[in-house]
């Protein structure tokens, strides 16, 4: 069998980088500022901005934004959090540092989004007292934000939304994103898989003044310049506040994200619309194929997505396949994919089945979740890509579907 190049190879995601992006980062190396400095503002501003919300703050990592949100909310020992159990590992993970416990609830098995219902029956199940509801967008669709909020409104609980995969997306009613119109604060992740990259970074968006400053004050190990609690030791002998002064109210993180960094990100930031058109026209040609297959394929093999939730920049293209009815497994898929030059991953092996969270919590059967689990894969989309590469992608998973069997 030829080797594949790597330059030839299509992987699942994939940043897109031009000159201005690269000229936007060489500025900040000539500049004085490396760490946090004026670039740092200026992205949070546009950040801001693009999603018309009050407050955002940037951070050094989509996880860091998840434990900066958890802890402003004050989680701590004798909490609990409801998370669907299809995410990335960090948005329970991070739970966890914060002292409080997590519980698990189901997704629909064909949106991987997790729905009042859901989460309400993990809370009934559990019999427990809930504080935080977090709720994910996976693959860049938003669950029904609405229903869920008023259930949180019922439990007395606040909601933070992990939209890690939706920066771009807009909810039924046209805000985007992040305008956080039904929870205390929304995340994102930079990570270069992402809609937009910043190499690494994160941004928490809220409307609640108390709650960013929170988060700015945890995210810089609990420092404060202003507002002193201890003002003997703050002035001077001439009543004037020390110049070197500074104050520490609880032990916080260096969660900084750096002008490097941010440099990266705010240039990306000005082509998001491009890019989610992009990746969006990319959707509807997969759409499109599929849609022509013949039925007994076609009944196999589905995009996803939902109908009435609003305009999704998608960030995955995910395909459900009932590998166990078609009689051949995912492993030989992606490997066949993979030997013709075509990456494809996995989102998400459920974290009620992770060994740690198993041993933790004991074993769970959560169906909707299982069922998603057994059919996703997850195929190439990022804005590098053209019509010939989804028309290769579908074509190749066709003959290696078959080829499985
Ligand atoms: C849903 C979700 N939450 C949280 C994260 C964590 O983001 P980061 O990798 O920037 O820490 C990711 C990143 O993969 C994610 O996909």
């Amino acid at each position: 069998m030829s080797k594949i190049n790597k330059k030839d190879f299509l992987p699942y995601a994939k940043q897109s980088i031009d000159d201005d992006d690269i000229e936007a980062v060489i500025s900040v190396l000539k500049s004085d500022f490396l760490t946090t400095g004026p670039v740092v503002t200026e992205f949070e501003d546009m950040f801001s901005e693009v999603l018309n919300v009050p407050h955002a703050v940037s951070c050094s990592s989509g996880s860091a934004a998840l434990h900066l949100a958890y802890l402003s909310l004050d989680l701590g020992p004798g909490n609990y959090v409801v998370i669907p159990s299809v995410t990335f590992l960090a948005t329970a993970n991070m739970v966890l540092h914060t002292g409080a416990e997590i519980i698990f609830c189901d997704v629909d098995p064909k949106t991987g989004l997790a729905s009042a219902e859901t989460i309400r029956e993990a809370i009934e199940f559990e019999g427990k007292r809930v504080s935080v509801i977090t709720v994910v967008h996976m693959a860049g669709q938003i669950p029904d934000m609405q229903s869920i909020s008023k259930l949180a409104l019922e439990l007395d609980v606040q909601v933070i939304e992990d939209a890690c995969h939706a920066l771009g997306s807009l909810d039924p009613s046209g805000d985007p994103v992040g305008r956080c119109s039904n929870s205390a604060a929304t995340i994102f992740s930079l990570h270069p898989v992402k809609a937009i990259a910043g190499g690494e970074g994160g941004v928490i968006t809220t409307r609640d003044a108390e709650i960013a400053c929170s988060m700015r004050r945890i995210q810089n190990h609990g420092m404060i310049r202003q507002n002193f609690t201890d003002l003997n030791q703050a002035l001077s002998e001439n009543g004037q506040v020390n110049p070197w002064y500074y104050e520490m109210l609880n032990p916080g993180f260096n969660y900084r994200l750096s002008d490097i960094h941010a440099a990266l990100a705010k240039q990306q930031l000005t082509k998001l619309k491009h890019f989610t058109e992009h990746r969006s026209s990319l959707v509807k040609r997969y759409d499109a194929i599929i849609s022509t297959m013949p039925d007994d394929f076609r009944s196999f093999i589905r995009p996803s997505g939902r109908a009435s939730c609003g305009e999704v920049a998608w960030h995955l293209y995910i395909v459900l396949i009932d590998f166990k009815g078609l009689g051949c497994d995912r492993f030989t898929v992606m490997q066949y994919l993979k030997s013709k030059g075509i990456g494809t991953q996995v989102h998400y092996l459920p974290l009620h089945m992770q060994p740690y969270y198993r041993k933790r919590y004991g074993k769970k059967y959560l169906p909707g979740a299982e069922d998603w689990y057994a059919q996703t894969l997850s195929l190439p989309l990022h804005v590098g890509m053209e019509y010939e590469d989804v028309d290769r992608v579908i074509s190749v998973l066709s003959e290696a579907l078959v080829k499985c069997r």
